[in-house]
């Protein structure tokens, strides 16, 4: 085609319209498509061997009914046709025989040009010769793509003969490097061109600032992060800090005694807790809230009795990969506590912890912790249980119930569960309870602040969300990349309170 617009050129000077583009030598029956042309055109253009501008023109055009009228006429004309000369006439029922449905169409027309007339069941001539109208309108707008009559076009359009079209074509031109043939551009001047000069007489190909450039590689983040920034907006949306947990490698004291989690080895753990051994020991802790530590450990206070047992200082100085992320909030509440006012807190936090525990389809040595704390004067368990109403329900998940638990560090404990529709039955969810004063108090924490607190996972909801049944396909060594990069963004709607987490009725 490139070369047949070149070969035109050549020929006629120039192309006034490429609708009348004469067709390829050897390819006359081929429509000629504008927009195979538009591709031709700018290539050649690229190379200024053409210019062109386009052309934008509305034409009528026939449907195939307007179509089959403008060439054997219109149905009222085959019906006078149909009708012989004379006065023996046609009867009514062979017209229909004759004609089809456009005998009933056309009938009625015929009658209002007065055409024709009934005579009984017969039809009858009235006029020797008839003029059909419609079918030279028709024509008329085959020939010109128009028709001197406005109303005739309107009338026309309504009765689906005819639409107007629009027609996009070309006015094309020679351009300053016009010749037959296409000359090869170059892409890149290399060394060889400048060492023989050849570059002088290449022609360059010209950059096409306007094209678009593949989308280039980029980071893609994992479900768990999605899921995570969901939660994130949930605690910002009500009023939450993020607490800074980027301390994988805690002190025992933190992880356990602040939280007054007994040195008994047994209980510490219940938590499978990783050790570290080089440095096996942690750096300073803050002495006065230490010995405060240490005293309701062994002796009590603040009401309690205490464990009873011997405090060892060598204990809480042991480093552990934190076993929970409520070793953070242990310390934040300790800085709480360090300001001149007590003044009522909400953090949050959503970080990784580690267990030693044995790995399984659901279960993996390290996960994430989604944590969040309240501090107020006189809180209580009906505003723990209120919030964790308002908290689930701003992730669809709706009527939840509790189930009293045991934790060192908190009194009334609660275990959080929601019905799942899939699996039938409660599952948990999350853990919960008021902290104890054995707590709050060493910290530094005035008597009658209540801090509330909860845990809950961040893999088990995103495996829900994701449709993943097998933790090693969400996290470590195994991870399908290509999951990573296809898994669509996270939203915590009411649909996966619904549908997938829990029953809502
Ligand atoms: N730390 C608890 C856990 O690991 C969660 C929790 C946090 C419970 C705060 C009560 C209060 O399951």
């Amino acid at each position: 085609i490139k070369s047949h617009i070149l070969h035109v050129l050549d020929k006629f000077g120039s192309i006034p319209d490429t609708k009348n583009l004469p067709p390829v030598p050897g390819h006359e029956e081929a429509p000629m498509d504008q927009l195979v042309i538009l591709g031709a055109l700018n290539s050649l253009a690229d190379k200024e061997m053409v210019q062109y501008t386009t052309l934008e023109k509305e034409l009528w055009v026939l449907s195939k009914e307007g179509q089959d009228i403008a060439n054997t006429g219109s149905h009222e004309a085959k019906v006078f046709y149909a009708v012989p000369a004379g006065t023996e006439g046609l009867e009514m029922a062979e017209l229909t025989a004759k004609l089809g449905p456009a005998a009933k169409i056309g009938q009625g027309k015929a009658f209002k040009n007065k055409w024709i007339k009934k005579d009984g069941s017969k039809l009858l001539r009235l006029v020797e010769s008839i003029e059909d109208q419609a079918q030279d309108d028709l024509q008329e707008i085959v020939r010109t793509g128009n028709h001197s009559k406005a109303d005739v076009l309107k009338d026309l359009k309504r009765r689906k003969l005819c639409d107007r079209q629009r027609l996009t074509s070309y006015s094309v031109s020679k351009g300053p490097n016009f010749s037959l043939t296409e000359r090869h551009q170059e892409t890149d001047i290399t060394a060889e061109m400048l060492q023989n000069k050849s570059w002088k007489e290449s022609s360059f190909k010209k950059y096409n600032f306007a094209a678009s450039a593949p989308p280039p590689p980029s980071g893609h983040l994992h479900p768990l992060m999605k899921v995570r920034e969901e939660f994130r907006q949930i605690f910002l949306e009500m009023g939450f800090s993020e607490m800074p947990a980027n301390r994988f490698v805690e002190n025992s004291f933190w992880n356990f005694d602040a939280l007054f989690v007994p040195q008994a080895h047994s209980a510490r753990d219940l938590q499978d807790t990783f050790y570290i051994s080089d440095p096996a020991v942690s750096g300073p802790i803050p002495e006065a809230v230490l010995g405060r530590v240490a005293k309701v450990h062994s002796e009590g206070g603040y009401g309690s009795v205490g464990y009873g047992t011997e405090w060892k200082r060598s204990e809480a100085d042991k480093l552990v990969l934190r076993t929970h992320t409520t070793a953070v909030s242990a310390h934040m509440l300790y800085l709480l506590a360090q300001q001149p006012e007590f003044q009522p807190a909400k953090y949050f936090s959503i970080d990784r912890v580690f267990r030693n525990e044995s790995v399984d389809a659901t279960h993996l040595a390290e996960f994430h912790q989604v944590e969040g704390v309240i501090a107020d004067r006189n809180a209580t368990l009906g505003n723990l249980i209120g919030f964790m109403d308002a908290f689930f329900a701003k992730m669809g998940v709706h009527n939840i119930r509790f189930k009293p638990t045991y934790n060192p560090y908190t009194e009334p404990s609660m275990e959080i569960f929601s019905y799942h529709a899939g699996l039938k039955e409660w599952v948990e969810i999350g853990n919960s309870g008021m902290f104890r004063p054995e707590l709050t108090r060493p910290l530094g924490l005035p008597e009658d602040v209540r801090v509330l607190g909860w845990g809950l996972s961040l893999e088990r909801p995103t495996m829900i969300k994701y449709g993943i049944d097998n933790i090693r396909e969400l996290l470590g060594h195994k991870v399908d990349l290509g999951m990573i990069q296809r898994n669509p963004l996270c939203r915590l709607d009411k649909k996966m309170g619904k549908e997938r987490y829990m029953e809502d009725e």
